[in-house]
């Protein structure tokens, strides 16, 4: 089917949902289509336990938290950026709290500044443990009374349809009657997220494949900085737990790592020990499992802090560990790194501006400069709600100049339907262990040519499937997955250093001059 809309917003995380919002409020009149691949809550935001940064009282300025995001960045922080993100967070912040989010607040009644690793002030507004899902939960709840808005859950975007560097909309895939439809838009937006399954381990929902990175490549965008993936020291370590994340503003509050002996070890690595930013406490317990030989280790909140205290804060991860049986207000929690957040993208403006014409995209998929090489806690959420705002205004001066183009209906081609659902599978799990034992934490030079090397022989057999059989969700997925994990490799080749996120024992040391890596699909 063809539908036209004048503006296709892809995905329904923070940057999604509230674009819509402020689209609907800045441009009047304007038809809205937004997609989302699963249900309308499903994404990295549902799941954000911290809380978004933002400087709040008096103790804290802007300056403190612009040099926090500068130094976790090391080097590679568009330093206009970060000020302009970080200037605006209040005016956004109080948007939220109109909408009606209910911020923890102390038993003073303010607001309940939380810590993270590499923040030098309390800044991080929370809602408990739960943050994402009472952000996701107000902004749906909105979206959804929106009287111009029309929301289509379970469509997965396939491809954006890009001519002479001018985005027209994108084919998109209903997944119940499994056909593609044509969806013509004045401007499209990826709202898409990062591509936590390209690893084996990871913090992220499932739907969380790269899907807007690769497809804006694929379009002809500058992809930047994917070697930067950042993965998160503490992530529940339990056969059945899927990699739930035990959240970083437990150790702002006080929780120890521990090896399995009880020994304390970070400040054999960081004078800020615990708290570092999460790249070196990452490294380090991957250093401490890799010495020791032992499966994990574990976060220590019990001998510091009392029950009803950890019972108040963490109710998300009290509850969830006690279905694993274990108390976390007497045990200790076990837990080892995961793949979390992307601080590469698709390079756009803080408005979502892109080398695209009419191609958008703002979030966790987009590189704006603001997180460099290494992001520093809760400044993504805060990324995604500024980024929706300036997006809308953009549009809210550029809307008479856009124009919506009909282009062609999806070519099926020769696709039957697969019988070899096996070999999907099969591409699925060996890209994801490849990546996280040749592509992970600590890197080097035979690896990532060993990685790349085996990366095009999938790359050949997908794209033998992609075009031979039946598009389906899986497929699409695993497309993406796979060429995210090869722009991602070769992005760490081309860096001869270790800086922020990426770390590679043949070049152990950083190089004077900082600079982003850039991938563009070559015509
Ligand atoms: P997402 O929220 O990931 O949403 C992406 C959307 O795109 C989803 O709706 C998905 O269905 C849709 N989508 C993807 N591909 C397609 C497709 N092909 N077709 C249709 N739809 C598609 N950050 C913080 O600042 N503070 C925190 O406390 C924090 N905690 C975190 C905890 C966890 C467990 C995780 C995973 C992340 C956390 N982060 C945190 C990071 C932060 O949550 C994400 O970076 C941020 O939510 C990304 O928002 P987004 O809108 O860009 O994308
Ligand atoms: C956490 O709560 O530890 C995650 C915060 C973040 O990813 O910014």
């Amino acid at each position: 089917m063809k539908f036209k809309t004048d503006f296709l917003i892809i995905g329904s995380g923070i940057s999604g949902l509230s674009l819509a919002l402020y689209l609907s409020k800045l441009v009047p009149k304007v038809k809205l289509l937004l997609i989302t691949k699963e249900s309308l809550h499903e994404s990295s935001t549902y799941h954000a336990q911290g809380g978004i940064a933002c400087v709040w009282n008096n103790n804290d300025s802007f300056e403190k938290h612009v040099q926090d995001t500068l130094i976790a960045g090391d080097g590679l922080c568009n330093e206009t950026v970060v000020r302009n993100i970080i200037n605006k967070a209040p005016d956004r912040i109080n948007d939220l709290i109109d909408l009606g989010i209910n911020f923890t607040r102390n038993e003073n009644g303010e607001y309940d500044l939380g810590k993270e690793g590499g923040h030098s002030e309390r800044r991080i507004l929370h809602v408990n443990d739960q943050t994402g899902q009472s952000v996701e939960q107000i902004l749906i709840e909105h979206v959804k009374k929106l009287n111009n808005i029309e929301i289509r859950e379970n469509w997965c975007a396939v491809n954006l349809y890009v001519k002479n560097l001018k985005c027209h909309g994108a084919y998109i895939l209903e997944q119940d009657s499994e056909e593609i439809h044509n969806i013509a838009a004045k401007a499209t937006i990826l709202a898409t997220g990062g591509a936590g399954k390209i690893y084996l381990y990871t913090t992220n929902p499932d739907i969380i494949s790269g899907d807007g990175i690769a497809m804006a490549y694929r379009a002809g965008a500058m992809i930047s900085n994917l070697e930067f993936y950042q993965f998160h020291p503490t992530c529940l370590y339990h056969p059945y737990a899927k990699s739930f994340l035990i959240t970083e503003a437990m150790r702002g509050e006080g929780a120890i790592l521990k090896d399995i002996r009880g020994n304390e070890f970070m400040e054999n690595y960081h004078p800020q020990k615990d708290l570092a930013p999460r790249d070196i406490v990452s490294r380090a317990i991957d250093a401490e499992l890799k010495k020791s030989g032992d499966d994990y280790v574990y976060l220590d909140i019990a001998s510091y802090r009392d029950s009803t205290f950890i019972k108040d804060h963490y109710p998300g991860i009290y509850e969830k560990c006690l279905e694993f049986n274990i108390d976390i207000t007497k045990e200790l929690i076990p837990i080892v790194p995961a793949a979390h957040y992307c601080c590469g993208g698709v390079v756009a403006g803080i408005d979502g501006s892109t080398e695209i014409k009419n191609l958008f995209v703002i979030g966790e998929a987009a590189c704006t400069g603001f997180h460099g090489s290494n992001r520093l806690a809760s400044n993504s959420l805060l990324e995604g709600l500024v980024s929706a705002y300036e997006c809308a205004s953009y549009f809210s001066k550029h809307i008479s100049e856009l124009k919506i183009k009909d282009f062609p209906e999806w070519e099926p081609g020769n696709a039957v339907p697969s019988s070899e659902a096996v070999v999907i599978t099969q591409n699925w799990d060996e890209i994801r262990t490849l990546m996280q034992n040749f592509v992970g934490i600590v890197r080097s030079d035979m690896r990532l040519k060993r990685a790349l090397k085996r990366m095009n022989i999938f790359s050949e057999e997908i794209d033998y499937y992609y075009w031979n059989y039946k598009v389906e969700k899986n497929l699409v997925e695993l497309r993406n997955l796979s060429m995210v994990a090869e722009l991602l490799i070769r992005c760490a080749l081309s860096r001869k250093e270790s800086r922020g996120t990426h770390f590679n024992q043949n070049h152990p040391h950083k190089l004077e001059l900082a600079r982003n890596s850039y991938i563009k699909r070559p015509w």
